[in-house]
């Protein structure tokens, strides 16, 4: 990793002892040229001048004291609004390392292009030095990492996100190893230079270097492609680690289910991006429901592990949630607007007069006027003419996950909580049902590995567009995506062969829309109905009935009590047309046509069966 060689030792807090730490520090400065490097502790002190000193630099708003206390709104520019899927790269040694669904450069060549971006591009500016861990300090599952960052917005949002600051050093010690993460807005300021609300640059490279376990992120400031610890760290590095250790690391909520006779599980749900994980972690099981309790464990990823017993474990390795704003409301999700009462970091939300925030779907009356996320004048009728959105579709909020109300007492236990299902759920306008079960741990890791979801804001491009999201892992596998299949299809082995019962796979789909492109299911609290028959499933104690790829619920396999949703609008969302999925089953043999290398036969088995009862 070595960046400058033999460049002078920059000074360092005697609470860093870690020498390999303070030369690399040295090395990425003496390349990146920052005007000061700065040691954060992660106090309450620091994080409020931080801010203070972003508010005063235009890149923050403080909001109204009495209506949002300690929050604030970052405005970002407009072209620097989501995760950069384009320009996220693997570089393994190996081009089959990283598969046919990554972006692949050669490590060599990435470094020297890295080396040109990064020579000199945090002059002006300040390089923070932000120290975390993905999971409890000190824990035996946690992971230590280290940004280098020169945008503060990084330094607070990581410090709610992860567990930031000075503790970090203890545990790292004088040995410890940690994962280095070097971030540039990729805006150097000349001497004299104003600097802007929001630098950022055109040019943009999330760069992973699987085998030696580095990150280097250049020309965006915003989320996923700069929160290094996120999807970069806890995804994309920590799912190798994980293939070569033998765990999981999964772009997957975690929540406990409690029924009104005090019997718990545990479950954990990959969704793609912006498809309903944060909603479904904070659940509020319905009218009807009485007695039964969801919890919260994580919103977005889950760290499995075997336990000594042969059961799989997961933990949350973060510390806070990084949701997404519109759509979220007191009715959809209560207890997010609950958790964003105070402490909350908003990005590219509109701004009400009032000095509180807004976003579209929020509040059931539009405010009269607004600004919106870049700054402009938003009305009602401005919205209509020009189809603006007042806030940014993929804005967001970052809030501690103390502060959620559901929050469950074992969220921070390091022995994780034991998973009895795992569900898979893609946005799906039409085709699949709302809920499917697997026959098998084979059959449900194909539907897994052969997940469809429409594109959604939260990375840039074309949004509504189907595509194949293996996992909801396509952006964040860090390795071959085969490989990944054939990793999952050993955790099972292994489960087994301990003799310990395999987790249910279920495949859900909360999403299908009627002839008016409206969703015909109600969702939100209301996919507590099928999350109760999933667990019902694994008791043996619900009905469903076999078809083409699964077993899925009658409609009196489901309780609705409290509920009046009707058995038509049930046959409308658990249909299964033959038609739609001969064509379903050329896109499978799409993507097993392109994962070819290494592909696992059980799953060409598995697809084989399907078309034969198919085509019956
Ligand atoms: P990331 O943070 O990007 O990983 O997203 P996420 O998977 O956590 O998605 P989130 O829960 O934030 O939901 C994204 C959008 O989908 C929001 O606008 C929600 O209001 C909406 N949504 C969530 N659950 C449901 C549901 O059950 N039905 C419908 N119709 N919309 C939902
Ligand atoms: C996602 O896109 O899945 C997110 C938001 O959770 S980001 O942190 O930008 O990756
Ligand atoms: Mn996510």
């Amino acid at each position: 990793m070595s960046a400058v060689p033999n460049s002078p030792r920059i000074p360092a807090p005697v609470w860093v002892k870690n020498p390999k730490l303070i030369a690399w520090v040295s090395e990425i400065a003496a390349l990146t040229k920052p005007d000061n490097v700065y040691w954060c502790d992660g106090s309450q002190e620091e994080y409020d001048r931080l801010c203070a000193q972003m508010v005063a630099q235009g890149t923050m708003k403080k909001l109204n004291s009495a209506k949002r206390p300690n929050s604030f709104l970052a405005l970002s520019d407009p072209s620097d609004v989501a995760r950069v899927e384009d320009r996220t790269f693997i570089c393994s040694e190996k081009k089959e390392d990283a598969g046919p669904t990554n972006n692949w450069m050669e490590p060599a060549e990435m470094r020297t292009t890295l080396h040109d971006l990064f020579d000199g591009c945090m002059r002006g500016r300040t390089l923070y030095v932000v120290p975390f861990s993905m999971g409890p300090l000190g824990s035996h599952i946690s992971q230590i990492g280290i940004e280098l960052s020169d945008s503060p917005y990084v330094a607070v949002n990581m410090r709610i996100m992860t567990r930031m600051g000075k503790a970090v050093y203890d545990v790292l010690g004088a040995h410890g190893e940690f994962v280095p993460c070097v971030h540039s807005v990729g805006k150097p300021l000349a001497a004299g230079e104003k600097d802007v609300a929001w630098p950022c640059n055109a040019t943009k490279y999330i760069v992973h270097y699987p085998e030696t376990r580095e990150i280097w992120s250049f020309g965006s400031g915003y989320g996923g492609n700069a929160l290094l610890g996120k999807k970069c760290f806890s995804l994309r590095i920590a799912s190798t680690m994980g293939r070569d250790q033998g765990w999981l690391a999964e772009h997957m909520l975690i929540l406990g289910v409690e029924n009104p006779q005090g019997k718990k599980h545990y479950v954990a749900a990959a969704f793609p991006s912006a498809c309903g994980k944060t909603n479904f972690a904070m659940l509020i099981p319905p009218k009807g429901f009485e007695g039964w309790k969801v919890t919260t464990i994580g919103d977005d990823i889950a760290w499995i592990k075997p336990g000594p017993d042969g059961r799989l474990y997961a933990i949350n390795p973060e510390a806070g949630y990084f949701g997404v704003a519109p759509g979220t409301s007191e009715k959809t999700n209560f207890n997010a607007m609950a958790t964003l009462k105070e402490n909350v970091i908003f990005t590219n939300v509109a701004l009400a007069d009032d000095g509180d925030i807004w976003w579209e779907g929020m509040t059931k009356e539009v405010p009269a006027h607004l600004t919106d996320w870049q700054g402009k004048d938003w009305t009602p009728e401005i919205g209509k003419e020009t189809g603006r959105k007042a806030a940014h579709p993929n804005a967001r909020f970052t809030a501690a996950a103390s502060q959620c109300p559901s929050v469950d007492p074992a969220w921070q236990n390091p022995a994780g909580v034991p998973i009895s299902a795992f569900i898979f759920g893609g946005r799906r306008s039409t085709t699949v049902p709302l809920v499917t079960e697997a026959r098998s741990w084979t059959e449900g890791v194909y539907m897994a590995a052969t997940m469809g979801s429409e594109t959604t804001a939260a990375q840039a491009g074309a949004t509504g567009i189907v595509r194949r999201d293996p996992f909801a892992m396509l952006p964040f596998c860090g390795y071959n995506m085969s490989d990944y299949f054939a990793h999952w299809l050993n955790i099972g082995r292994r489960i087994e062969t301990s003799g310990q019962k395999l987790p249910g796979i279920f495949c859900v789909n909360w999403f299908r829309t009627d002839a008016d492109g409206k969703f015909v299911w109600p969702g939100f609290g209301e996919n507590m109905r099928v999350l109760k028959w999933m667990l019902d499933r694994i008791e043996g104690q619900a009905g469903g009935v076999e078809h083409i790829f699964g077993v899925t619920p009658r409609y009196e396999d489901l309780s609705w009590n409290g509920s009046d949703f009707s058995q038509a609008d049930f046959d409308k969302i658990t249909s299964i047309e033959a038609a739609a999925w001969k064509k379903e089953l050329e896109l499978h043999a799409e993507l097993f046509k392109q994962l070819e290398y290494h592909l696992p036969a059980e799953l060409g088995m598995v697809k084989s069966q399907l078309e034969k009862r198919l085509a019956a």
